[in-house]
């Protein structure tokens, strides 16, 4: 069982490299954190008149500048409140999460960061940020497969993104050492 696992990630890591040469330009995905606010215009309701829908903008653009300097001041819980009020006022947007993840994760609410994590991959399936949050949490509640999944997932979607990768294998070894640790007194190779 161990053995073969680390022979099925050997192979999937050649399919991502062989992957990776194919599809580097998607690896500037990672800038669309900065660009999703015009994007979002898109999925504006329709109902809405263009003037509401500047008063939520605005609104939106507000909470975010105070999330973003109170992450800056490291008060991730404090973070975390104007981005879920930021939430309220755009439930769609999905760096909203992405971000609130990450402030639930550094005070040490991994299961919270989680969800944040699956909602933002829900809303942007093709978005690596997503999965990479998704693989902290998971690390965090010390589900190192899962983790190993998930980081898959963003290095697949972004293929020359050093960190990533770095990441996939830290979750991969602490996956390995768990298994390790399960089967303590046998280092038979044989399955
Ligand atoms: C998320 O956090 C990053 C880094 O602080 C920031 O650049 C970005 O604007 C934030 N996005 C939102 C939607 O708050």
């Amino acid at each position: 069982m161990f053995v073969n696992l680390h022979v099925l990630y050997s192979l999937t890591w050649l399919t991502i490299m062989i992957q990776g040469k194919q599809c580097d330009k998607a690896s500037k995905v990672k800038q669309s954190d900065k660009g999703s606010k015009v994007k979002r215009k898109e999925d504006a309701s329709p109902r809405k008149s263009s003037s509401e829908e500047k008063v939520v903008q605005d609104k939106k653009a507000e909470l975010k500048s105070l999330g973003a300097k109170a992450v800056e001041e490291k008060d991730y819980a404090g973070a975390s409140k104007f981005y879920s009020e930021a939430i309220k006022v755009d439930p769609k947007d999905a760096t909203l999460y992405s971000n609130r993840s990450l402030c639930h994760l550094r005070i040490g609410e991994a299961h919270d960061a989680l969800v944040d994590a699956d909602a933002c991959i829900r809303l942007r399936p093709d978005w690596p940020k997503g999965y990479c949050r998704k693989g902290a949490a998971l690390t965090a509640l010390k589900d190192h497969k899962e983790a190993c999944d998930a980081y898959m997932a963003a290095v697949k979607l972004d293929p020359s993104n050093e960190e990533l990768h770095e990441a996939f294998w830290e979750a991969v070894v602490a996956m390995k050492a768990e298994l390790g640790a399960g089967q303590s007194g046998s280092s038979s190779d044989s399955d």
